[in-house]
């Protein structure tokens, strides 16, 4: 059968207030690094919980399979043994399959002081450089080499020095953080990323036995440890602070009442006080629960009146608002009563879902990296293709916002980000299903009544 027939989709049938509550996953962006730095610990097991079942997180699982490492996956728990650790090689036809696993340069560099790992892959939004990466190992004391799409790190030792990034890349403070663990001495990380992913990383390590001090801030302490005082841990991933967004943005899109259960509200600031600016109703009911010493709450959102209203969005580095909420957010906007002007300061292509979002009627303007949304009272359904992980979930949202059914393309990026999508989304009310071109293509009579 050609890849045209079997390719999966969605379809969704809009135009219904989505209501209840919908449990939070793990957060991916930490998750998937937690994994890369558990491959340090020689002396003991690593213990991870709420993990989403997510492609991404499988691939990372291949990746510790092919180092030589032992890893089990089951319901939301990974158990890592990587005492024997055999190689040092991450091969390109894994490396490549998402972005995370440059992750594994910091930590395999920590473990081996010697380490080869093809370029990371990931979602297609503009340039990722690595240069700060490299940079930083570099004042570490690592000889770096790249080579026909390899990076080759080697150090006699890594020696502990102050490093200023120019940018706060969240994927350089991870490598340098981790490769600063097993340096001799002090490491100072200046302009660090300060996200809560950086914060949930950083309290693994120190559990494991390492030293990190001001994570969450700008400057970050480690203070360098040898593979010796390394040992077993236990950790609870914090929530997906990116997938909460979508399903509090979809109640809003929507007009019904969403709840994100289990989440923490400081890392969700940035969006809570813009959602309010647009109208929405936001309330915060504590749970009793904690992660790391932080209040675990339940959020809810609802529209206080008819119409969403216009407001303005720049995105910027933590704590500021999320590149990564953008997509969702500016589709919201795309049907708010006024125009929106939408800056995108972190990527070049973050706008992939605007184009999708014209066949269903948006009136956006484009110019680089900054986009004026016009509101529409109303979105068309119409046959779209997300290109990467958060415009395929942007363009979910409007489908669910428009009138009659809609085609949403592009499942490969969004299964790399999103747990159980359909299902979450049905328990709200929507009318989603996942089809093949092989398959049935309409929503039956039932299948919509049993929504
Ligand atoms: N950058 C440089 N030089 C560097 C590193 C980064 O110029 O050495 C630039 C990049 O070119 C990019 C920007 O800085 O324009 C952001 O890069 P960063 O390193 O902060 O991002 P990342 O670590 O590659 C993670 C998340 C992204 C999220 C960003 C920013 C993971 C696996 N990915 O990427 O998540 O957008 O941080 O918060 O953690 C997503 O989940 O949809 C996603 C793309």
């Amino acid at each position: 059968m050609s890849e045209k027939l079997t390719e999966k989709y969605l379809l969704i049938e809009g135009g219904k207030p989505l209501n209840g509550e919908v449990t939070i996953s793990g957060a991916k962006n930490s998750a998937l690094k937690i994994v890369a730095a558990a491959l340090m610990l020689e002396n003991g097991k690593s213990t991870i919980r709420n993990i989403p079942n997510l492609s991404d997180m499988r691939v990372m699982c291949e990746i510790v399979q092919v180092l030589g490492g032992e890893i089990s996956f089951e319901n939301g728990v990974i158990e890592m043994d990587c005492s024997d650790l055999s190689s040092n090689y991450v091969p390109l036809t894994l490396a490549n399959k998402l972005r995370a696993s440059i992750v594994c340069l910091g930590s395999l560099l920590a473990r081996f002081k010697d380490v080869k790992i093809a370029m990371p892959g990931g979602c297609n939004i503009g340039a990722r450089k690595i240069d700060l990466h490299l940079k930083g190992l570099k004042a570490l004391g690592a000889k770096i080499t790249e080579e026909n799409g390899f990076i080759h790190a080697k150090a006699k030792k890594l020696v502990g020095t102050k490093i200023y990034l120019d940018i706060p890349s969240n994927g350089a403070t991870e490598n340098i953080m981790l490769a600063a663990t097993m340096a001799e001495g002090e490491t100072i990380i200046e302009n660090a990323a300060q996200d809560p992913e950086i914060v949930d990383l950083a309290n693994f390590l120190n559990k494991m036995g390492c030293q990190i001090e001001g994570a969450g801030t700008s400057n970050i302490r480690i203070t360098g440890k040898t593979l010796a005082d390394l040992h077993s841990v236990d950790h609870f991933c914090i929530p997906d602070r990116i997938e909460a967004a979508t399903y509090l943005i979809a109640g809003a899109m929507t007009g019904g009442e969403v709840t994100a259960k289990g989440v923490i509200e400081e890392d969700l600031q940035s969006l809570l006080s813009k959602l309010e600016d647009t109208g929405v109703k936001v309330q915060i009911f504590p749970t009793g629960n904690e992660i790391d010493n932080r209040a675990v709450v339940d959020i809810k959102v609802s529209r206080e009146s008819e119409r969403l209203l216009a407001t303005d969005i720049t995105t910027v580095w933590y704590p500021g608002f999320s590149t990564d909420i953008q997509p969702m957010f500016s589709t919201m906007l795309a049907i708010a009563e006024g125009a929106s002007v939408v800056k995108e300061n972190i990527y070049d292509s973050r706008f992939q879902h605007a184009d999708e979002l014209k066949k269903m009627s948006a009136n956006i303007d484009i110019n680089a990296k900054l986009a004026v949304f016009k509101g529409v009272p109303c979105l068309k359904s119409a046959s779209v293709e997300g290109k990467d992980l958060r415009s395929a979930a942007a363009l979910i949202l409007a489908a669910l916002t428009a009138e009659g059914v809609s085609e949403v393309r592009g499942l490969g990026h969004l299964d790399r980000g999103y747990e159980n999508l359909e299902e979450k989304f049905i328990k709200l009310g929507a009318t989603i299903k996942r089809v093949s071109s092989a398959e049935n293509l309409t929503l039956t009579e039932d299948e919509k009544a049993t929504n």
